[in-house]
């Protein structure tokens, strides 16, 4: 048996958007409507309105935590308008998951905003700090005693670089200079929220969930693994490292602009990772469009998910060495987690994962908890229904929406009973 710490939280985690249904005001809201090609999230897996049905399955697996989200457009669908009924009924839910002793990890910002926000130009624009900064304020004032680990921002870095790099994401721009202002204001918003949440509650915990995909050149010969090496150097830095960087110095990467920031150094009190695949990038002359890299490779040997990502335990354990070397914090795997329609690897992918996170517990370092991604079958944004990351199977089409745990949901319940995994 390998026995995780006694303290070990574990739970598994989901977003507002991907599971509530009906977040009107939202951006991706009017995005997805707007977008021919983008599938609707609609009513999700309706878990506004069957967040207690929900809550029950939860206890019923035996978890100690959940991870979700509060939406910003919800709390706060016109620019100065607080919703009362939306208050009153996150207020529910939290305190539902209270009532059956289930520690609560509460995400303030997973990747959407309220449609006003985008039409004033959204992270580019130097007031939606203090805008968000005022949600925030009111969210912690409102809900402050039931946190138990608080989560800024969740993945910044995939956010402004969809946004704003690759156009997969909404606003869908492609511009270097707006990509710039957005991860400036995103850590000017983050320093600010860490400060608020402190403020009212000095010993609250309070972290950012990064994405971390494990990033290994995939070692050809000569020039071409030159290159892959450099295009792997910058990739990290792009990706993960100059936001890390910024948070630790409290001054911005040279990649963002130049300055400090008030309050950003030091300003998280655990760090979550954020943690699915490796990408092993080839060279290739037919690759013009992804700077000559083939990102889609995989060595011989190694499986894949739904998604065609890397399955790779070793990276989790890497990426945690990583993390612990840069900030010397406690970690938390705030996601992780397989699309995986017929559940037929997911069992395997979550006792692999834990293995390695063990294996990094045994060579001293602080990991305090795991979030599988995810709780329930959800809206995988550009792809909609189609993958499957939930413990729990929920068909899109079935007026019922019934939720039928996956084989997965039951050995990971075992996982929790146990504390531990079988050697
Ligand atoms: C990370 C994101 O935070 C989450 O929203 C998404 O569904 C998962 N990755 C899976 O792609």
């Amino acid at each position: 048996m390998l026995e995780f710490p006694d303290q070990f939280l574990w739970g598994s985690a989901v977003s507002g958007h991907q599971i509530d249904g009906g977040n009107k005001h939202s951006d991706w809201w009017h995005w997805e409507l707007a977008t021919d090609s983008q599938p609707l999230s609609g009513k999700a897996v309706d878990h506004w309105n069957r967040f207690e049905e929900d809550h029950e399955l939860l206890e019923a697996m035996g978890h100690q935590a959940f991870r979700f989200g509060i939406e910003w457009a919800r709390i706060e669908p016109r620019r100065g308008e607080f919703d009362p009924e939306a208050v009153e009924h996150y207020r529910r839910m939290l305190q539902s998951l209270r009532d059956r002793g289930i520690k609560i990890c509460l995400t303030l910002h997973h990747w959407v905003l309220p449609q006003w926000v985008a039409e004033q130009n959204d992270w580019c624009n130097p007031d939606t700090v203090d805008q968000f900064l005022s949600y925030v304020e009111f969210v912690v004032q409102e809900f402050v005693a039931f946190p138990e680990l608080w989560i800024t921002l969740n993945e910044p870095m995939v956010a402004a670089l969809a946004g704003n790099i690759s156009g997969d994401f909404p606003p869908q721009r492609r511009s270097l200079k707006a990509f710039r202002q957005v991860t400036r204001n995103m850590l000017r918003a983050h320093a600010g929220a860490y400060r608020l949440i402190h403020q009212h509650c000095p010993g609250a915990r309070v972290g950012l969930a990064m994405a971390y995909p494990y990033l290994q050149a995939w070692g050809s010969r000569g020039l071409a693994g030159w290159y892959e090496r450099l295009a792997m150097r910058i990739s990290k830095t792009v990706i993960f490292q100059a936001w890390d960087r910024s948070v630790h110095t409290g001054r911005f990467h040279p990649l963002f602009g130049r300055g400090a920031v008030n309050g950003l150094r030091g300003s998280i009190d655990f760090c979550g990772i954020n943690y699915y695949f490796r990408v092993t990038p080839r060279f290739s002359w037919r690759r013009p469009r992804t700077g000559f890299l083939d990102l889609d490779a995989v060595p011989e040997g190694i499986d894949t998910n739904d998604f065609k990502w890397q399955i790779w335990p070793e990276g989790i354990r890497r990426t945690i060495e990583d993390v612990w070397a840069r900030f010397k914090k406690p970690i938390f795997i705030t996601e992780n987690g397989i699309a995986d329609k017929d559940d037929s690897k997911r069992g395997r992918y979550i006792v692999e994962h834990l293995r390695q996170i063990h294996q990094a517990q045994q060579n001293g370092i602080p990991v305090d908890g795991y979030f599988h991604w995810s709780f329930i079958d959800n809206f995988e944004w550009k792809e909609g229904f189609e993958m499957k990351f939930g413990l729990v199977e929920v068909d899109p089409d079935d007026e019922n929406l019934t939720r039928h745990p996956r084989p997965s949901a039951k050995l990971y319940s075992r996982i929790i009973q146990n504390n531990g995994i079988t050697a």
